[in-house]
Parts: C-alpha cells; structure tokens; sequence
C-alpha cells in the first residue's frame, strides 16, 4: 500500500515536471521565432544576390522602430549583424566606471589614464602609430574601446577573452599604467568623490568592484545606427550604390571569410601575410604577434582578425600603425591575406562600404557628461 502510494506520487510529479518543461520550451520558440509573416515590414536587401539591383526599394519605416524590435526583421544567414543596443546596465556602477577610466591617478605618475590612449571624444583610441604610457612608448597601436565588448578575443594578438582579463594589461604594463591593484584600491577608498560614487551604486569598494565598474562602462560603449545596420534593417537608401558594390566586392573577393559578426572581425586568430610577406608580417614589424605569448613556432605573426566597426575613423591600420590610409590597408589585405592585387575601382568600393560600418558615439557619454 506504501509502495503503490508512492509510485503514483513519482508519476505525477514526473508528468508535472515533463508538462512544465514542454511548455517552457514552446513558449521560448515562440518568443525567439518571430515570422516575417507577422508583419509587413519588408526584408532587408542585403543579400549578395540582391546588391546588383541598386535601385530597388525605398526607405522602409523600419528604422524609427525599436531597436529590440528591429532585430528580429535581420536575417541571421547574412555573416554581419548589427551592433545591438545594451540591455540591463547598472548605471550608477557603469558611471564610477566612467570616473576611473577618465582618472589619471589610477597610473603610477597619476599622469596616464585609460583615456589618454583611448580618446572618448573621437574614435575610442588614437591617432598615433604606437602608445606612449608611463615608461615611454609601447609595441602596438591602441585598439578603440568602441563595440570593443563584442569581440570574442581581446588585443591584436587575441590573447585574452574577456574585458576582466584584458584589465590586467594596461594596469600593471610599464609602458602603459604602470600600476597594481593595491595603489588603485587604496586611492579610491580614500576619495570623498568614490566613497560618493559607489554608495550611490550601493557597492563596497574593492578591487573586485572597482574591476567590475570598469567593464561595465565599458559594456555601454556600443556605436548604433551605421548606416550597413540601417542597411542590414532594411533601409535600402542608407548607403550608396558604391558602398553596396563595396559589400559584395567584400563578400566575393573573400574578406567576409575572416571578416565577420556583429563586429566584422574581433572572433578569429589568422596569420597576417598568408600570401607572402609584401609588407606584413616579418617584412612589416618585428612584432611576432601570439607567438609572443605561446612561445609556439607555429603561432609566429598570428593575430586576431581586426574589427572593422569604425575602421574608417580609426587611421593608423594594423597592429603597429604603419599604414595611415584605409585604401593602402584594403590594397594590402587583398594581396598579404587573400593573394589578390585589388583593382582600383574595388578598393574605392570596399573603402565606400567600410565607411558605412562607423555608427554613433555611444549615448551615454554625451549623458555622462551632462549629468
Ligand atoms: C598607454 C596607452 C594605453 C593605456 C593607458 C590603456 N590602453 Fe588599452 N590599449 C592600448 C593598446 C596599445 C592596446 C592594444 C595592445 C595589444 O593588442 O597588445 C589596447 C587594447 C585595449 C583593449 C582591447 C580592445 C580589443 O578590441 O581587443 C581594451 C578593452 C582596452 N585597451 C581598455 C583599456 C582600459 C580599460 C584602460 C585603463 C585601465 C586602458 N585600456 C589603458 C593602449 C592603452
Ligand atoms: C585570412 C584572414 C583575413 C582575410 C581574408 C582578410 N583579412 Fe583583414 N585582417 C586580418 C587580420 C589578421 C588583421 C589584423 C592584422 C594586424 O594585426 O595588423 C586584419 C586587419 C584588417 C584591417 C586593418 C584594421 C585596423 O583597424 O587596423 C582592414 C582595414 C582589413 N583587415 C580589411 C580587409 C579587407 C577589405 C579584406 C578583403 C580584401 C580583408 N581584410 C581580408 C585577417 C584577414
């Protein structure tokens, strides 16, 4: 009697459990799987196919919508994706970390902030070939801090995945913060405008928060609305006939096969010059790129495949800022990365796309700034 009491109750607590995770699952298809057939906002035209035909549609009213809307109109087998709007950022935390990163006292002088090499007015990083920090000058050009949150590897070598390891780089570097945890911790607890800062944030100061403020701003520094975004939602009329030339010419020379997500690059590592060394790799710098962490032959002038968000502001190009025009760069990329000597009508067409990847400055420092 026991037993049989026993076993019923198992059962119907099984075919609960079973029934609630059914109807999770559908529920999450059915919010993740919107159809276009819900709608009437057209497709976005830009598919390879479709890019020949420059003179189809209209602007679409796609673009006044939510962005959170927007996203499900864009269609996922195209290999870029629009840079998405942040959601759930704590403010006050993202503010403290705005605070530390403009501050020049977290460096060893209290001369070198993060903002020195990243500028926050124009493009995120710098116009100087290499970094100039505490001790003197560094080995690469600064990397901008703008969408720098989507790339899945972190630095021109891509050595590390995420923006809490990539922290301990420009802190304790001597060429650029020169600094340690331990000085930074015990200046901002002894700072009335700190102590301030994160009681408003309810967090205890420690190294751990401070860390964690930093990333956090760094998390709202996304550039929206590009116009290839506009694009990519649908706006046919948000980049030019040449521009559209330039995205297929992208597609079908190759570059798309490194060059990819939302931040047309920043996932995978590649050797720089796999078609010869005409003015890459050991021709170009000294630099051996992940070699320099690995100690692997085979790792020797590997480097992460570079963003190209905003690469049209973000001269000098390559890991050591050697090359100052955005044509140059598309020129040696066609001959060191796919073997190919780009004519000139391609390079001013890929150069026209690239332009349309440069989206907004990222609101919030506007905001910060007037607050
Ligand atoms: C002296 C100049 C300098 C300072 C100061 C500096 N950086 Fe950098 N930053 C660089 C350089 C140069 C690189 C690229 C280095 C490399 O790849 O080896 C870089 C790379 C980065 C990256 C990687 C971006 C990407 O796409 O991979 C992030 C994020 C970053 N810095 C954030 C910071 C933060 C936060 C601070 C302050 C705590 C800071 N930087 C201070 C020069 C600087
Ligand atoms: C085999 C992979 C690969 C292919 C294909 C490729 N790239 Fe690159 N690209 C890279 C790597 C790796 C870097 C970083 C090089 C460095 O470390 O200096 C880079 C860097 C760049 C840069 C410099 C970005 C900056 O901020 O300095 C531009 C511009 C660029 N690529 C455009 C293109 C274009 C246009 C094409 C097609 C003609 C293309 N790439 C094809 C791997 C590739």
């Amino acid at each position: 009697m026991q037993n049989n009491r026993l076993v019923i109750c198992c059962v119907t607590i099984l075919c609960v459990t079973v029934g609630l995770l059914m109807f999770d699952g559908v529920k999450a298809y059915l919010n993740e799987s919107p159809t276009l057939a819900d709608t009437n906002i057209p497709l976005p035209g830009s598919k390879a196919s479709d890019v020949s035909d420059t003179t189809a549609s209209n602007s679409s009213p796609v673009v006044d919508t939510a962005q959170h809307i927007r996203r499900a109109y864009v269609d996922p087998s195209i290999p870029i994706q629009p840079i998405l709007p942040i959601e759930n950022i704590d403010r006050a935390k993202a503010k403290i970390g705005w605070r530390l990163f403009k501050d020049p006292n977290l460096s060893s002088n209290k001369q070198v902030s993060c903002e020195s090499c990243h500028n926050l007015q124009t493009n995120g990083a710098e116009q100087i070939p290499v970094s100039v920090g505490v001790n003197g000058v560094g080995l690469r050009n600064s990397l901008t801090i703008f969408n720098a949150m989507n790339n899945y590897r972190l630095f021109w070598d891509g050595r590390v995945n995420t923006l809490e390891e990539q922290l301990e780089g420009p802190i304790h570097n001597p060429v650029e913060m020169d600094s340690s945890w331990e000085d930074i911790h015990q200046y901002v607890a002894s700072s009335k405008l700190y102590r301030q800062l994160f009681a408003e944030a309810n967090l205890d100061i420690t190294v751990h928060t401070i860390k964690s403020a930093l990333v956090e701003f760094e998390n709202t520094l996304t550039t929206l609305d590009a116009p290839f975004d506009l694009y990519l939602y649908g706006q046919e009329d948000a980049i030019s006939d040449s521009a559209k030339r330039g995205w297929f010419a992208f597609q079908s020379e190759g570059c798309i096969a490194c060059h990819q997500g939302p931040n047309v690059g920043g996932g995978l590592v590649m050797r720089f010059g796999y078609f010869g060394q005409d003015k890459t790799g050991s021709e170009r710098s000294s630099d051996l790129g992940r070699f320099a962490t690995t100690s692997k032959p085979e790792d020797r002038h590997l480097f992460r495949v570079a963003s190209l968000r905003n690469v049209a502001d973000t001269a000098p190009y390559f890991h050591d800022g050697q090359t100052q025009h955005l044509s140059e760069a598309i020129r040696i990329m066609g001959k060191s990365q796919l073997g190919k000597d780009l004519d000139d009508k391609t390079v001013d067409d890929i150069q026209q796309f690239l332009i349309t990847l440069s989206g907004k400055r990222p609101s919030i420092l506007e905001e910060f700034e007037n607050e």
